[in-house]
């Protein structure tokens, strides 16, 4: 029996992605390269540092660990002029009616996300209402693949993992995911996401009873 629904944000709610990486690249091309939306695929997930630390490798480029804060402080005030300019529109198909069919059947709701904007994100995209419980990346020690963010949204909404499911797109998410006891959903690419019990392609014309059946059915 499933009582909660844990989201993740980037690129299950809303593509922040693309804002990510015009920021990143910014950054890169300041230093002196670029890199490719190819490249801008495995940072998905990853925290804000790891990801600085990933792009740096990329263009064998060394900083002092001061260096790099100031750094990833600059790469997020460009990603923030992008994300407060969002509006609902942004919201990904399908996903406003399947919260609203969620509310409708009680389903407790909460976001798990790496993002530290998380919130202003929700804000932005007018969702405060669904989500009473954000669990983003200043209220966790350990990052994804570790199930420590979902594990508090589970313990904030007051459910066990195993009456939950969580929606990611991300490998370290579903990881997290499985790694916490927790129904996996992969949003996206099922050969991306192979370790999910059920990949979706997104939610338009999704309904929890269905889901939910073929989660059953997966993990028999
Ligand atoms: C994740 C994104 O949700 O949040 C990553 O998929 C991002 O790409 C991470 O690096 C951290 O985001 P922020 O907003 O704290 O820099
Ligand atoms: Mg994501």
């Amino acid at each position: 029996m499933i009582k909660a629904c844990i989201f993740d944000l980037d690129g299950v709610i809303v593509d922040t992605a693309k804002y990510h990486f015009i920021a990143w690249r910014q950054l890169a091309n300041k230093l002196g390269f670029d890199f490719t939306k190819e490249y801008n695929e495995k940072l998905k997930g990853i925290s804000r540092m790891d990801s600085l630390n990933l792009i740096l490798s990329w263009g064998d480029v060394q900083k002092s660990d001061e260096e790099k804060v100031a750094l990833a402080t600059e790469k997020n005030e460009v990603y923030r002029s992008y994300i407060l300019q969002m509006d609902k529109s942004e919201i990904l198909p399908g996903v406003l009616p399947f919260l609203n069919d969620l509310r409708a059947q009680g389903i407790k709701m909460a976001i798990g996300s790496a993002s530290k904007n998380a919130p202003t994100i929700i804000q932005q995209l007018d969702l405060a209402e669904y989500f009473p419980v954000i669990i983003d990346g200043s209220k966790v020690e350990r990052s994804k693949p570790d199930p420590e963010v979902f594990l508090k949204a589970a313990a904030e909404l007051q459910v066990q993992p195993s009456e939950s499911i969580v929606f990611e797109d991300a490998e370290a998410g579903i990881e997290a995911a499985i790694a916490g006891g927790f129904y996996p959903v992969g949003v996206g690419d099922p050969s991306v996401l192979d370790q999910a019990s059920v990949v979706i392609d997104g939610f338009v014309g999704l309904e929890l009873e269905g889901l939910s059946a073929r989660l059953l059915a997966a993990t028999k």
